[in-house]
């Protein structure tokens, strides 16, 4: 059975973030894949990364919590990441997950000829949040510096190059049949990928 991990960073459980989290995680329970949700605010994820902590990843000693997401994302056919953005970037707990989590030697390593990225042959999918027009976003290359910065050029850096991304905007505007559409959305991207992998 193929594994479906599911990313997914908002402090609130009612929000329209977390709406489109449990519709991804609906659609992929019916469609049979072996589904985890790491929740990272239920979790209560230490996004931290420590001195001591950066000095035992070099010489092989990964904390427990750590290695445990490690072991996920290695056994992932179809990785989803579920977030708003914050500042421009990810919210802090998922940024720290990501510190903490695509450590040197498991995410990526240094060659002779520069960094190789280790996770190759994963899908990944994300469903962003932005509270902005995301044409006024595209107009102004800001949804191209997310891209770079939260997406491809992150993930493409550690091996994984078959990403679909997808910017939802206005979302304090919108009408709740705009949101129901979005959700729709989610849900035939997330059935198609998980079709593909
Ligand atoms: C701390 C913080 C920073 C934010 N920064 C941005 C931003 O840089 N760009 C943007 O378009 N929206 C920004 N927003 C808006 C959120 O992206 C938006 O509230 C969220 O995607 C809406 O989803 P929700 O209803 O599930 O919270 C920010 C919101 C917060 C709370």
């Amino acid at each position: 059975m193929k594994l479906h991990l599911i990313i997914f960073a908002h402090p609130n459980s009612n929000s329209f973030t977390k709406a489109m989290a449990d519709t991804v995680m609906e659609v992929s329970q019916q469609f049979g894949a072996n589904t985890v949700v790491r929740n990272l605010y239920a979790l209560n994820f230490d996004p931290v990364l420590s001195y001591e902590e950066m000095q035992g990843v070099w010489q092989g000693i990964i904390p427990e919590e750590v290695s445990y997401e490690q072991k996920l994302i290695q056994q992932a056919d179809l990785i989803t990441m579920i977030y708003p953005v914050w500042w421009m970037g990810f919210p802090a707990i998922l940024k720290g997950y990501l510190d903490r989590v695509f450590t040197h030697g498991f995410a990526y390593q240094t060659g002779e000829n520069g960094s190789v990225g280790l996770l190759q042959g994963k899908k990944m999918q994300h469903f962003i949040n932005i509270g902005n027009n995301v044409e006024v976003y595209q107009a102004k290359g800001f949804a191209q510096a997310l891209d770079v910065c939260l997406v491809n050029g992150l993930f493409n850096y550690c091996g994984i190059t078959d990403i679909e991304h997808r910017l939802f905007g206005d979302l304090h505007i919108i009408s709740d049949q705009e949101r129901k559409a979005m959700l729709t959305e989610v849900a035939e991207k997330t059935l198609k990928n998980l079709t593909a992998v």
